[in-house]
């Protein structure tokens, strides 16, 4: 089996200690930090915003991976990329212009996600997975840390790996972000996924760092 990438979310993380999880993950074998942000508009919830995420920059070791679940993310794409963003990715439902915006962010020298909710086709990104890096595929409803996986994201994940594998030159990775654990973790790779997002099973563990290591060795 090939070994995942694997971007543990902050979301889940104490904030009043945010300095002492992000050491944790620099000295853990994650790969990516995951960011949440969240306006209260595009989901009904907000996370945490631009000097939240300025502080973990100044300790994180590690590319950061930015989820933007807000309106009109055009307008924050150069801001997170001052901040330390290495991985932006905007959702499919907030964005008319998608395919000027993922230009935007490339020509950032960012790479440019795009994540999708739970009920979006996967085929609405054949037209613009040449210019997409990673999918960042939903596998639960954006909004909220500590929901419950959709069994239907495995169909999901080899419906979209098959369609990435008849684009030409393209190298996409799907990242799957919500309800990810040791019982579906083998299984998503199984089906194709290259990146596992996880949040609370990081974080709520009494021993977060072995827990990261686990999902890694699959
Ligand atoms: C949900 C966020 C996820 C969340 C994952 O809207 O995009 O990244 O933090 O948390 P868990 O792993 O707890 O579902
Ligand atoms: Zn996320």
């Amino acid at each position: 089996m090939k070994t995942p990438i694997i971007a543990p979310s902050i979301l889940a993380a104490d904030f009043g200690n945010l300095q002492p999880a992000v050491e944790m993950l620099n000295n853990s074998a994650a790969d990516w930090i995951h960011i949440d942000v969240m306006d209260g508009v595009f989901v009904p919830n907000i996370s945490f915003g631009m000097p939240v995420i300025a502080s973990i920059q100044k300790h994180a070791q590690k590319p950061l991976d930015v989820h933007l679940m807000i309106v009109q993310p055009e307008r924050y794409l150069e801001t997170f990329k001052q901040l330390g963003a290495e991985v932006i990715s905007v959702h499919y439902e907030a964005c008319p212009h998608l395919h000027r915006t993922l230009q935007q962010i490339r020509d950032l020298g960012c790479k440019a996600g795009v994540a999708i909710n739970p009920h979006t086709p996967v085929e609405a990104l054949a037209d613009v997975l040449y210019l997409t890096d990673v999918v960042c595929m939903m596998s639960v409803n954006p909004g909220f840390g500590g929901q419950q996986f959709i069994e239907r994201t495995y169909d999901r994940v080899a419906a979209l790996r098959n369609i990435i594998s008849q684009v030409e030159k393209t190298n996409t990775l799907i990242e799957i972000d919500g309800g990810v654990n040791a019982q579906n973790a083998p299984k998503l790779i199984e089906a194709g996924a290259d990146v596992l997002v996880a949040g609370s099973f990081v974080f709520n563990a009494i021993d977060p760092k072995a827990t990261i290591a686990a999902l890694k060795q699959g």
